[in-house]
């Protein structure tokens, strides 16, 4: 283990408090301020017996951090985030990467020139049932991919929209907030993805952001999943909601979310079922159902753990940059498609044309 890295949290809202949380429980980091404009940020802070600035200028000036994790507003991420580089100073950035995919773009360049360490906050890949999941699918447990069903069911109450961001197209939304997540996971564990389609609806909350949507999709190297999502509608049936990564904030439901079916088997999370037939798959035969083995950890704990490394020179981003912009073109795509009603051809040619550190999904061996 390195020397304690001196950390700031900067944005102690709603995940920054679950990060300055979870930090607590890290003898690897000392947390040395806050940085948030609100007056919410200075109560938090001194009940912590800690500084809160106004700003990621002032934290540089202080010289109080070495590390720094971004939980601020998706349309400030790059900007914070820059300055934080350009300071030497690695970081934690929360998903979704920027606002828009120019934004993620300049923040790839940026990331590249300056050599800092720059990881993204997709926390799920780093939660034992996804890297179980990964490890199951890639060992051909479920063969090849046939289908893949997700569904995220997240009735968010009226307060949670009194943050405009949350309501501003470019900004909020469930497919930006909550849907990249999803994204990440199916690229994660299934590959590339070739061609989207899309209805969206905002017809429940009347804002300028959807509330509603529903996708499907086809991958590079075959199958097809959809995605329903909703932050009005209520149901236990989202990641969030069942996997108890967050249990102070979110009581975990004994249902799954993710059905993924292949050509030898299917798989459900997060209660990690593999569903296999006795001899030749036959719909009228009974399922035999295998609980895969996994030790349960937390996942932000995990990702904070990875970052400390990262600081110390050791390893490269579980989710870089580059594969976090993979997601956003993705989330570009169905926006397209929502709007025009047709079908959009992913375009990663973006990335392709970059120069510079690895396109990494995980898909590797
Ligand atoms: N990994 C996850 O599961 C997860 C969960 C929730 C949110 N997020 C992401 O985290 C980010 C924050 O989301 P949230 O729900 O916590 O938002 P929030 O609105 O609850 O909190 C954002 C905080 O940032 C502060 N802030 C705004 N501009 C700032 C600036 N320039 N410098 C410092 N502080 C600033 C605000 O005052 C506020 O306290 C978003 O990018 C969101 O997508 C990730």
């Amino acid at each position: 283990m390195g020397r304690v890295v001196d950390i700031a949290v900067i944005g102690a809202g709603a995940i920054g408090r679950t990060h300055i949380d979870t930090l607590a429980g890290m003898p690897r980091f000392r947390l040395t301020s806050i940085v948030d404009p609100m007056p919410a940020g200075a109560v938090l802070a001194a009940s912590l017996g800690i500084p809160c600035l106004p700003s990621a200028e002032a934290l540089i000036d202080s010289g109080l951090a070495r590390a720094a994790i971004v939980a601020t507003p998706n349309e400030t991420h790059l900007p914070v985030s820059e300055a934080l580089l350009r300071a030497g100073i690695p970081v934690l950035l929360e998903k979704p990467v920027a606002e828009s995919l120019a934004s993620a773009l300049r923040l790839i360049a940026i990331a590249d020139e300056i050599g800092v360490p720059l990881l993204i906050g997709h926390h799920r890949r780093h939660n034992p049932i996804i890297r179980a999941a990964h490890a199951a699918i890639h060992a051909g447990r479920i063969g090849d991919l046939v289908m893949a069903t997700v569904t995220c069911s997240l009735a968010k109450p009226a307060g949670y929209f009194e943050a405009a961001w949350r309501r501003t197209p470019g900004a909020g939304g469930p497919l930006l907030i909550n849907m990249v997540h999803e994204i990440d996971l199916l690229r994660h564990f299934f590959g590339e993805i070739a061609q989207v389609q899309a209805i969206a609806s905002h017809a429940r909350r009347g804002f300028a952001v959807e509330d509603t949507a529903a996708v499907s999709l086809s991958f590079v190297d075959g199958g097809i999943a959809t995605l329903c999502i909703s932050d009005t509608a209520v149901g236990p049936w989202a990641w969030d909601l069942t996997a108890a990564e967050n249990p102070a904030r979110f009581p975990a439901h004994p249902v799954t979310a993710h059905h993924y079916a292949g050509s030898k088997a299917g798989l459900s999370l997060p209660d990690l079922t593999l569903w296999e037939p006795k001899g030749e798959p036959d719909w009228t035969k009974e399922l035999r159902p295998t609980v895969l083995d996994v030790i349960q950890a937390d996942p932000y704990e995990r990702q904070l753990s990875h970052f400390a490394d990262l600081i110390d020179g050791s390893g490269t981003p579980m989710v870089s940059v580059r594969d976090a912009t993979a997601n956003l073109i993705v989330l570009d795509a169905i926006r397209a498609a929502a709007d025009t009603g047709q079908s959009v051809t992913v375009d990663l040619s973006p990335l392709e044309s970059l120069s510079g550190t690895v396109f990494n999904n995980g898909m590797g061996p």
